[in-house]
Parts: structure tokens; C-alpha cells; sequence
């Protein structure tokens, strides 16, 4: 008996789950949308696990066209990969397009982070964190930035003396990571030399969706499950690798009341908007000179000459100063920071990579920087600025290896746009060329996408660009890249939301 019950409601359940794939196949038919035929339950949720969203993209674009509908388990979406809806999506008819899609997955804490906060609550704190990256901002993060890279150069040094061959992706994460906690977290950390400290694992366990992650499975698989999957108290980050930084932040604020330190970093300026004595007069505290408000707002976007438009990174420093800088509002900020150490580290594993590879693009960039770092033993801001050249090495980098935010009923696709043979004639050959300042200008716009574009554009994009910038310019004036015995050619990727290299980007270093 019992087993014909069994028998009944399997069937019944397959049944529903086939009707349902049917209707969802309709929904996008019906709308005139072309798009692959979604599997019962869970859309083209095991296709795109299987290729990778990048690839799956590739494939799909070729077959039905740069729009294509489909389903993300149970939730509709349209991908986009043709500029000029682009262009409408993110800067024409963005306050239509304003708010990512409603994961709400994230948890107490992380559910007011800029980045996935919507509507005018988005707006009020992406004015207020604007001006952290303002050029007088990451002036003043240079020191820090520099103290990172040269204890790079002495760990490199060790490796180019051992003539030992190693694997960039995992070296440039802990570059990044001692960078961001530094500059952001007010943390000197060594994760070069220490890589079991405790801030590398807790982010690293954090931003590590790429394995088994029950949280979005049942998201995606089973959405009717989420209130109770909340209920039960899970959420994509797990509240031990959030109470890590809850408690590291709310130690280093408490140490830097009491002994009045000043360090040129994110938390200073928190520290100092908290400080000042109320919303509409707000003053830096520091009785020191060390730090200055130096609100470059007007100045040129000397960091890079990326082809972003509209980016909204321009608004004065006094917007700094609202109320939203508490002690959880400056975490959970500076944890949406705490992202992009992974997205740095890699594009730093593609530029190496084809450094290595490349060598007479190698020689001209180390040539090309030579030639304003002249007897500046330290890059500076400034000289950073100058360097064009590298400027085009890095973006031709940043084409290659591409993520594509997704957006509530649509999602940007920058991957498959970089790699489209229409914009970029052999997309797989590393050009910089391409971002010469006379071939830049031929290049579609919103053809190159890889920090979105328009007022959401990735607002750690000039300090991105700068982190790596300085990081390249350290390497290059000490060591030659050279490939090594396991390097790759043509180098296999692996997509896991962003390109990675599948088994590592290998190299070696010859001291200059
Ligand atoms: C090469 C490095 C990086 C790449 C390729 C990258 C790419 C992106 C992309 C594509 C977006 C979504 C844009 C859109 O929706 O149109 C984004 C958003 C964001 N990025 Fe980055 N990013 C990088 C580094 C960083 C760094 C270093 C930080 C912080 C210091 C950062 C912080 C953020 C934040 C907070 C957002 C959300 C902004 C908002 O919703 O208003 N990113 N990034």
C-alpha cells in the first residue's frame, strides 16, 4: 500500500515539476523571447554549473541571438550582451534597472551593504562612500599600498633566487588581501608569509561560493523554502566568518579612540565623520596634519583611462559626512570592500600570466615604466598616473577575464561582450594595443564593461586599478616573468562567476 502512495506522489511531483518547466518555457515564448528550453525544477541551473556562466553565455548568444530568456531556477531572466541595451539597462533607463536582483540571502548585517541595498537607501550610501575613492583618498593610501608590495618584492625575491615556479592566482590573493585588510580594515596582516591567519581564513571561507553552498541551492532550487531557511538562521556568509570582522572592526575603532592613532585608512575616515559633533557640522578630529581632507572631487580621473561613462564618483566630500556611519555601517561597507580582493587577484593572474607569455610586451611595459619612474624609488599616485602603457596592459587584462553582475529581471552580460568577435577581432590574443590612446577611441562603447558602467557602476574600480597598477610596477622593476615548466599555453579557465585559470597560472621570476 504504502509503496503506491510513494509511486503516486513521485508521479505527481514529476508531473507538476514538467507542467511548470513547460510554463516557464511559454513565459519567455510567449513575449517573443528566444532562449534555451528549461529543465523541470531547475531551469538551466546544471548547464550553467557545468559550463560556466561565461561559457554557457558564449554558447547561448550564438544560438539564440544577444538577448536570450531564461530561467534561473524558478526566477525569470533576460541576458543582455548587446551595447546599445547596454547603454539603456545601466546609465538611459537606470532608475528603472536601479536594484540588483532581491537575493535576500544576506543576513542582518550584509542586507545594508551597498551592494545589495536598493532603491533610495542605495543612492544615500553610495554618495556617502564615494568619496573614499577620490584621488586624494588613495594619495593618501599609497604608503600603505607600497609597505604591502614591498614585502611582495622580498617574498619574490626568495622564490626568483630558489629559481622556484609558483602559481600566481594564490600569491596575488594574498596581496590583495593584505592590501584591503590594511587600507580598509586598519589590519596589518602577512598573508604572504602567514596564510593560516585568521583574517585570510575568514575571508577566504566568506567569498568562497564556488563550493557546495546550501544557501544558494535552496535559493535558486527551492525559493518557497527561504523563510525558513531564514528562520533557521542561514545565510550566505556564515555568522562565525561575520562575527570575525564584527569583532576585529569594533577592536581597532576602540584602540584607535583610546590611543588617538591616525592611519591613513578607510576606518580613519569613518572614524573621523563618527567623531564630529553633528550631521551638519562635521570636522576631521585629528589635531595631526598626517591625514588631510583633501577633496579632489574636481580633479581629472588620473588613476586610469577606462572607458567607463557616468560613473557618479565625482560627488563632493561633504556627502561623506550623513548618518549612516556607526560601527556596523562602517563594517558592513568596508565587508563589501572586503570583495574585491578576489576580483583584483585575478585580474594580477591574467596580466602576469600574459606578461610571461608575451615577452616583448613585457619588455615594452617595463621600458615604458622606467621611463617615468626615473630616480623615484617608490611609485607614487602621480607617477601611476603617467603610465599609459600599463594602463593598456591592465585593461586589455581585465577584457579577458570578465564577471557579470546580475541585475533583478536582467543580467548584464560582460563576459560574453568582451569576447565578441564583432567588437574585439581575435578576442582570445592579448592586445594591449587595443587600449592605445588612438585605438581606444574606435572602441564601441559599452563593449568593455568589466566594472559595469553609469551610476552603479564598481565604485573600488580607481582603487582597483591602482592596486594593481602598483603591484605590477613593483614586480616589474625587480624581475623578469618567465614561463615556467608548468605554464599553460593557451591557458585553461575555469568560470565561477569570474574567469579563473582551471589549474593555476604558472610562472617564475628572474631577478633584474
Ligand atoms: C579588478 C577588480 C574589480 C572588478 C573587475 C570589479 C567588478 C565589479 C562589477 C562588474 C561590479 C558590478 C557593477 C554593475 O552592477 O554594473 C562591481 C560592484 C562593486 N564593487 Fe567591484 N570590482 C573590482 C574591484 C573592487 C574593489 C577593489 C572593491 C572595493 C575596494 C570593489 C567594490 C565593489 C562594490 C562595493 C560594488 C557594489 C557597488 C554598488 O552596488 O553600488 N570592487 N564590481
Amino acid at each position: 500500500m504504502w509503496l503506491a502512495w510513494l509511486i503516486g506522489i513521485v508521479t505527481a511531483l514529476s508531473a507538476y515539476y514538467i507542467i511548470a518547466a513547460r510554463r516557464k518555457f511559454e513565459y519567455w515564448q510567449k513575449k517573443g523571447v528566444p532562449g534555451p528550453r528549461p529543465w523541470p525544477l531547475v531551469g538551466v541551473f546544471v548547464q550553467t554549473m557545468k559550463m560556466g556562466q561565461g561559457f554557457y553565455d558564449l554558447w547561448a548568444i550564438k544560438k539564440f541571438g544577444r538577448m536570450f530568456g531564461y530561467f534561473d531556477g524558478s526566477q525569470p531572466v533576460i541576458a543582455v550582451s548587446d551595447p546599445d541595451m547596454l547603454r539603456s539597462i545601466m546609465v538611459k533607463d537606470f532608475p528603472q534597472f536601479i536594484n540588483r536582483r532581491d537575493v535576500d540571502i544576506n543576513g542582518p548585517l550584509l542586507e545594508q551593504a551597498v551592494s545589495v541595498l536598493h532603491g533610495q537607501k542605495w543612492k544615500d550610501v553610495r554618495s556617502t562612500l564615494v568619496p573614499t575613492f577620490t584621488s586624494g583618498r588613495l594619495k593618501q593610501m599609497n604608503g600603505l599600498i607600497n609597505e604591502c608590495c614591498d614585502n611582495l618584492v622580498s617574498n619574490l625575491e626568495k622564490k626568483a633566487d630558489a629559481d622556484e615556479e609558483f602559481e600566481c592566482q594564490s600569491l596575488f590573493r594574498s596581496v590583495t588581501m593584505d592590501v584591503i585588510a590594511s587600507t580598509f580594515f586598519g589590519t596589518k596582516i602577512d598573508s604572504q608569509n602567514d596564510s593560516k591567519n585568521e583574517f585570510t581564513k575568514n575571508a577566504v571561507e566568506a567569498f568562497d561560493f564556488s563550493s557546495f553552498n546550501p544557501v544558494l541551492i535552496i535559493f535558486f532550487l527551492f525559493p518557497w523554502a527561504m523563510p525558513l531557511a531564514k528562520k533557521l538562521g542561514l545565510q550566505i556568509i556564515s555568522k562565525k566568518n561575520l562575527d570575525f570582522f564584527v569583532d576585529n572592526t569594533k577592536e581597532i575603532i576602540r584602540m584607535r579612540s583610546e590611543s588617538k592613532v591616525v592611519r591613513k585608512d578607510f576606518i580613519q575616515l569613518m572614524l573621523r565623520s563618527m567623531n564630529a559633533p553633528d550631521k551638519n557640522e562635521k570636522k576631521p578630529v585629528e589635531t595631526t596634519t598626517e591625514v588631510q581632507d583633501a577633496d579632489d572631487s574636481q580633479g581629472s580621473d588620473i588613476i586610469s583611462h577606462n572607458l567607463s561613462v557616468g560613473s557618479g564618483q565625482r560627488n563632493p566630500v561633504s556627502l561623506l559626512i550623513t548618518n549612516l556611519l556607526s560601527i556596523s555601517g562602517s563594517l558592513r561597507q568596508s565587508f563589501s570592500f572586503l570583495a574585491g580582493f578576489e576580483t583584483s587577484a585575478t585580474a594580477l593572474t591574467f596580466l602576469t600570466y600574459c606578461l610571461a607569455v608575451e615577452q616583448t610586451i613585457q619588455d615594452k611595459l617595463r621600458q615604458s615604466i622606467e621611463e617615468v619612474m626615473q630616480d623615484l624609488e617608490e611609485p607614487t599616485f602621480e607617477s601611476i598616473a603617467q603610465m599609459h602603457y600599463l594602463d593598456a596592459c591592465v585593461n586589455e587584462a581585465l577584457r579577458m577575464d570578465s564577471k557579470s553582475p546580475k541585475e533583478p529581471s536582467s543580467a548584464s552580460r560582460f563576459y560574453a561582450i568582451q569576447r565578441d568577435e564583432e567588437f574585439w577581432p581575435n578576442p582570445d590574443v592579448y592586445d594591449p594595443e587595443r587600449f592605445s590612446y588612438e585605438n581606444k577611441q574606435n572602441i564601441k562603447p559599452y563593449t568593455f564593461n568589466t566594472f559595469g558602467q553609469g551610476p552603479r557602476n564598481c565604485i573600488g574600480m580607481r582603487f582597483a586599478y591602482y592596486e594593481i597598477k602598483m603591484v605590477m610596477v613593483h614586480i616589474l622593476r625587480n624581475f623578469r616573468i618567465l614561463p615556467s615548466a608548468k605554464t599553460e599555453i593557451p591557458l585553461q579557465l575555469k568560470d565561477t562567476g569570474f574567469m579563473a585559470p582551471k589549474n593555476g597560472a604558472w610562472v617564475k621570476l628572474q631577478r633584474l
